[in-house]
């Protein structure tokens, strides 16, 4: 690093005329001596002298993205990972668009896709940033070279594992690579105060290929995940040294690329909502916010020929196994030899022991043909002696679902929250909570 701001010690490849950390103007000097590479050589400075960082943070006016990327503080590198087709190019290309409309120059590279074809998805997505920079570029020297030119507040770099970081690192999209490409990156973001994102691919299985390796490396990961034959896509953070990671943005992937979804605590349940046995509605937590999900069930008396069928869409097979042996013992009703359907609509996977309750109720519900009301709804972990326990977040659940017209929950025993507008039967065990839907 040949420049250095001499009141804050800051590092640049390059001359600045304001330092990008301590925001004063004129004080960058060629630094004498060699320095080692990487930000290296600042001395150890008392608490009080070290300026504090401008509160600046970069926003895309998307609440929903920005509430998951929790405010990107200049010089924040951004893991951005999801599987091929997912959408990842077409919302980086989004948020470089309205980035660039509010805070400059952003540079975005593709190592994918010509300039062209990067161009003619912007028109379709309805962007024309004079201050957006296009470049298709796999080798990392005329990246940085592009980045010195402009200095971007934000450069896109899609994706990670088509960066050619050095000529004697094996191929590329390699481990060595990739890396090399992610530690360099993140030294010039650091070193300019640059936002800067590196997109990733994730292989199916749900791992960072390679990338899982450079997750020290980053400040933030997020994920965009796709919703089971939907065009829903769920934008999750997983690591942020900067704010929340419990944070979910719900979007949808349209004609014009992906926008936020404007309920989504009510997406995932039948906007009829016509009651209809082996149904239940359960408030399920998605990072801190609430989404409403109708558990669906079919009970049918199994052919008698072998063991009878049990499928499940979006929830787990075990723990429903778990529970089929619960309902049998403890309600004393035959579902061992019946074939058991279960879907969560819309999609959505649910992994919460607080749909436990609900998946009861629907396999009830259709064993019985009984449906339940379209105003309740129910949440509740069931344990192995037919017990029905607290959930996480109980009361903030509740607190919603009565928000979104439900005037009746069937929950576990335990505080409420004051003022609450919704009738709340509290159960201890899944017989009660049968017979307060009528199921028992
Ligand atoms: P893409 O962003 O290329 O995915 P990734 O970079 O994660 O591999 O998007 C892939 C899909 O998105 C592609 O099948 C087309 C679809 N798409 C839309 O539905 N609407 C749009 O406006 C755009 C640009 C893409
Ligand atoms: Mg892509």
């Amino acid at each position: 690093m040949p420049y250095r701001c001499r009141e804050c010690g800051y590092q640049s490849p390059k001359w600045l005329g304001r330092c990008p950390r301590c925001g004063k103007w004129e004080t960058f000097e060629e630094s004498r001596g060699a320095m080692p590479e990487g930000g290296g050589g600042e001395p150890p400075r008392p608490l009080p002298e070290i300026p504090t960082p401008s509160g600046e943070r970069l926003a895309t006016g998307l609440p929903e993205v920005d509430r998951v990327l929790g405010g990107l503080v200049p010089g924040a590198v951004v893991l951005f990972g999801g599987e091929p087709g997912v959408g990842k190019s077409t919302l980086l290309l989004q948020l470089a668009g309205r980035l660039a409309s509010r805070h400059g120059v952003v540079l975005y590279v593709s190592g994918e896709e010509a300039v062209a074809q990067v161009k003619l998805r912007a028109e379709r997505l309805g962007i024309a940033e004079p201050s957006l920079y296009l470049q298709s570029e796999q080798e990392l020297l005329p990246i940085v070279r592009a980045v010195e030119e402009l200095d971007p507040a934000v450069l896109v770099v899609d994706s990670l594992q088509t960066v050619l970081a050095r000529p004697d690192g094996g191929e590329i999209g390699g481990l060595v690579q990739v890396r090399e490409a992610a530690a360099q990156l993140s030294r010039l973001a650091k070193g300019l105060g640059m936002v800067t994102f590196l997109v990733s691919h994730i292989t199916k299985g749900g791992e960072f290929a390679g990338p899982k390796t450079v997750e020290h490396l980053v400040d933030v990961t997020v994920q965009l995940e796709g919703v089971r034959e939907s065009e829903l896509r769920l934008l999750r953070c997983v690591k942020n040294r900067f704010g929340s990671t419990a944070e979910v943005a719900v979007l949808q992937m349209g004609p014009s690329g992906l926008t936020e979804v404007a309920n989504p605590s009510l997406f995932f349940v039948s906007q009829d909502r016509e009651p209809k046995p082996g149904a239940a509605v359960v408030p399920v937590l998605e990072g801190s916010r609430t989404l409403l999900v109708e558990i669906q069930a079919l009970t049918a008396p199994g052919s008698g020929f072998g063991p009878p069928q049990r499928r499940t869409a979006g929830l787990d097979l075990n723990r429903t196994s778990v529970l089929l042996a619960v309902i049998e013992k403890y309600l004393g009703v035959h579902v061992r030899a019946m074939d058991v359907y279960l879907a969560v609509a819309g999609g959505l996977e649910v992994r919460e022991p607080a749909a436990d309750l609900g998946v009861c109720a629907a396999i009830l519900g259709s064993v019985r043909g009984r449906a339940i009301p379209s105003d309740t709804v129910v949440v509740g972990e069931v344990g192995l002696s037919g017990e029905v326990r607290p959930v996480r977040r109980g009361p903030e659940r509740l607190q919603e679902v009565a928000k979104l017209g439900f005037s009746r929950a069937v929950a576990p025993k335990g505080p409420l929250p004051k003022r609450l507008s919704l009738d709340v039967v509290q159960v201890q065990t899944l017989s009660q909570a049968m017979d307060a839907l009528e199921l028992g």
